[in-house]
């Protein structure tokens, strides 16, 4: 097969093999142009609920959301709720379903319960899934409630501060289904960092269009031209993983090099100059040695408060090292914030999807350790972690106040998603810059046994 002519960008040439940022083995994914009709078609939304949302590892939430005993949240996908709780004998997974006559058990997001008590007639079961007491037992034929009916667990493990469940048949192993190398999750300590934001809103795609779109940062120029002072669109390097795992490592700090002034120091840069704790008034080189000068802000501040950055390479101080892990998540890591975003099937309509994104931070003592200002957290965000706050949800009509970047995506994803209905549309042309839609593609159709 003949190859792209540009050859791709690495981030650092002299990373050994073995690092974490070094230019993964190049994956041969072939060219073959996908079917479109998985964007639209109730068949496929089936075969994908039968075969992928039902038997794979999902992210249901985050460890630091279950620090108690007694901690739970509800985790609902398409026709299922989970109920995932902390226990004496560490966090556990039922269906959101009591035993009786199946109505919903728990209609709280989250909260601390140690018994769960049924709003139809009262049965109640501990937090470890065990029936506590049957309301009038002695009406009922002992044979019908001899075998004590608990809650049915749902297979459940934790990874980096991060909970899976997996509703299949004996679940393969959560860390290598995962794809990613060892302590790649682990280094930014998610178990230690705290929600500080929680926005689940409806958009009006398939929720294969929003993973793409988060896949890629070819559309940057075109969608965002705002991030073209900041991001190094073209100088990406995109990674591919086992079982459908991909990284793209977006330089930041730096001017796109589709832009001519390669050399002034903008106002964004000079914004991300001084997130890093560095004077921008006082900086004396030009746009090119930002990125640099970032890294080594970041490095002086950790050494002064012991934040520990010697566990992270120069780029993932100043760089937006963006994860996705199969099927439906992308992670954006930082050294002092986490956005994990979660793109979640609607329940009826193949054309809609929720994106769930939540804004973890570590939190620290000092006054300028915020998450990057491009994650769009709103003014006056509590970002202490001491409280843990509600889901903000949002419907289709709905601003969900997710920042201009974001707010761009959700209005294109629609006009993508009408223009793939066309007659005049055949499916997908992917360039390299899209490697990672191709290989989540080739991991979804092996999984759909296409
Ligand atoms: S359905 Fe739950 S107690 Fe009857
Ligand atoms: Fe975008």
């Amino acid at each position: 097969m003949n190859s792209p002519t540009k050859p791709f960008a690495v981030i650092n040439p002299d990373a050994p093999a073995t690092s974490l940022e070094a230019k993964q083995p190049h994956i041969d994914n072939g060219t073959q142009c996908y079917s479109k009709e998985g964007y639209f078609s109730r068949d496929y939304m089936e075969r994908e609920w039968q075969h992928i949302w039902t038997n794979s590892w999902l992210i249901a939430g985050v460890t630091s959301d279950l620090e108690k005993v007694g901690d739970f949240f509800v985790f609902d996908i398409r026709d299922e709720s989970i109920i995932v709780t902390r226990t004496e004998e560490g966090v556990k997974a039922f269906y959101n379903v009591c035993a009786h006559r199946g109505a919903k058990l728990v209609w709280d997001e989250r909260g601390n319960r140690k018994v769960f008590v049924c709003p139809f007639h009262s049965w109640s079961f501990h937090n470890n899934g065990d029936l506590r007491r049957i309301t009038d037992e002695d009406t009922f034929h002992p044979d019908v409630v001899a075998h004590r009916p608990g809650l049915t667990p749902v297979a459940c493990a934790e990874h980096a501060g991060i909970v899976f469940i997996h509703m299949g048949e004996n679940p393969p192993p959560l860390a290598e289904s995962i794809g990613l190398p060892e302590g790649y999750l682990e280094a930014y300590r998610l178990d230690q960092m705290k929600v500080v934001r929680h926005v689940r809103s409806e958009w009006g795609s398939n929720w294969k269009v929003g993973v793409e779109a988060f896949y890629e940062s070819y559309h940057l120029h075109a969608v965002h031209p705002e991030t073209r002072g900041v991001m190094g669109d073209l100088n990406v390097q995109y990674d591919l993983y086992p079982n459908g795992a991909s990284r793209m490592i977006v330089p930041l700090g730096q001017p796109s090099p589709r832009i001519n002034d390669q050399e002034s120091v903008n106002e964004g840069l000079q914004l991300m100059l001084q997130e890093a704790g560095v004077d921008p008034a006082a900086f004396e080189g030009t746009a090119a040695d930002v990125r640099r000068a970032i890294q080594q802000g970041k490095r002086e501040r950790s050494k002064r408060l012991g934040l520990e950055y010697e566990r992270f390479e120069d780029g993932q101080l100043s760089d937006s090292w963006a994860t996705g892990i199969f099927p439906n998540v992308q992670i954006g890591c930082h050294p002092e914030a986490v956005f994990l975003m979660r793109f979640l099937p609607h329940e009826t309509d193949p054309e809609r999807f929720y994106y769930d994104t939540m804004t973890l931070l570590l939190p620290a003592e000092d006054p300028d350790y915020r998450p990057p200002g491009w994650m769009g957290l709103p003014e006056g965000t509590d970002v202490s972690g001491r409280q843990r706050p509600e889901t903000e949800h949002y419907s289709i009509e709905e601003d969900a106040g997710l920042g201009l970047v974001l707010s761009q995506d959700s209005a294109l994803l629609p006009v993508v998603q009408k223009g793939m209905r066309s007659r005049g549309f055949k499916g997908q042309l992917w360039g390299e810059q899209e490697q990672r839609l191709r290989h989540f593609h080739v991991e979804l159709e092996r999984r759909l046994g296409m």
